[in-house]
Formats: structure tokens, C-alpha cells, sequence
């Protein structure tokens, strides 16, 4: 049953709202004190560019944006109707000129300039999105993740908001094995 409904929507947040799944994960949003978690574990400063692959209403590229300085964000979500939100979004926010959302699956994407790349999937898209992303990071790119981790690869540090949690990841130097 498609990946126990999803993982029971994304490790049981209150399905808010339960709409037909495009790609591979449900679209859930992640709460506004989680997206402020995640941009302190990802330390966003002036001058990040970050990616968040999954983007839903773009939410987290906004914020980082809007509130911490990144230069840059891009958002990619397979879904158009969340990338018309993300771009309405922008706009509302004003952050339009910094801020761009792609209508493309996340695994064909090049996301090589990140500095900051923020992920709200499921264990295994995490597990087969893993090489992709040491494959094509640089070295001391942060990868934060809501709920999920990568499996053998240990996060740096996880915290905890209620029954939620906040993972991340610095990109190792090239070479390094990572399991
Ligand atoms: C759990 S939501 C997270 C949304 C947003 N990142 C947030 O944290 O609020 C996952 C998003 O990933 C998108 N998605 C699922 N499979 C995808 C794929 N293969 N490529 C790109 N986006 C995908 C869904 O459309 C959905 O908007």
C-alpha cells in the first residue's frame, strides 16, 4: 500500500490535508517554528544558496530568503501546482528576484551550487537521493533534514521539536567514504 500511505504522511503529522500524491512523497508541509529550526541546524547566513529539493509552497527558500539572507534559493518540486504557490508565493513575500521554483523530479536535478540544501522526503527517497548528494555537493555543504535521516550516515546533530526532528549533515571532503 504505496509505501504505507506514505509513511503515514510523513511520520504522522495531522494530515491536515490528504490530496492525491504526485512523485514520491505527500505533500506536508513543514510547520513555521520547524522551518526555523531547520535554518539554525543549517546555520543559513548572507550569501547561502540554498535548495530545497521537494520544495511544496516553498516555504523554506522563502524564509531563508526573507529572514536569514541567503542570496539565492531554488525550489524543485515535480508537483506544478505547488510550484505555482511557491511563485505566488515569492511574490507575496517579495523575495521573487532571489527566489526560483522549478517544476522537475528532484533525482534529475543539478543542485551543485547549494551551499545549504533542505530536505523534507521519506527514509528511502533519502537513502536513494544519499550518493546523489555526495556526488555532487561541495565539501562543507550543510543537508538538513525534517524527520528523516540517511540511514549508516550519522547526523551531526538531531534535535527535537515535540515529536519531530531536525537533522544535519556537513558535506565530507572528497574521498571520504561515507556509509
Ligand atoms: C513533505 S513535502 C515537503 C514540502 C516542503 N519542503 C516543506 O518542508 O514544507 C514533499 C514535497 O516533495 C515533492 N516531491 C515528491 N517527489 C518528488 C520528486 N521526485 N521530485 C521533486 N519533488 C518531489 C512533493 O510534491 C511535495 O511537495
Amino acid at each position: 500500500m504505496r509505501i504505507l500511505l506514505s509513511l503515514a504522511a510523513l511520520a504522522f503529522p495531522m494530515w491536515a490535508q490528504f490530496e492525491e500524491q504526485v512523485g514520491d512523497v505527500p505533500y506536508v508541509p513543514t510547520p513555521p517554528e520547524v522551518v526555523e529550526q531547520m535554518m539554525k541546524l543549517g546555520q543559513v547566513k548572507p550569501g547561502d544558496v540554498i535548495y530545497d529539493l521537494g520544495c511544496g509552497d516553498g516555504r523554506l527558500v522563502i524564509t531563508a530568503i526573507k529572514r536569514h539572507g541567503a542570496v539565492k534559493g531554488v525550489g524543485i518540486d515535480i508537483n506544478p501546482v505547488r510550484v505555482k504557490e511557491a511563485n505566488e508565493n515569492a511574490a507575496k513575500e517579495g523575495v521573487s528576484a532571489k527566489a526560483k521554483f522549478i517544476e522537475q523530479d528532484l533525482f534529475k536535478a543539478d543542485f551543485s551550487e547549494a551551499t545549504v540544501v533542505t530536505l523534507y522526503l521519506l527514509p528511502e527517497v533519502n537513502l536513494r537521493l544519499k550518493p546523489i548528494l555526495l556526488q555532487q555537493l561541495k565539501p562543507g555543504t550543510r543537508i538538513v533534514s525534517h524527520q528523516f535521516d540517511m540511514g549508516e550516515w550519522k547526523p551531526e546533530k538531531t534535535v527535537e521539536i515535540e515529536w519531530r526532528r531536525v537533522h544535519v549533515w556537513t558535506v565530507p571532503p572528497k574521498g571520504t567514504v561515507v556509509k
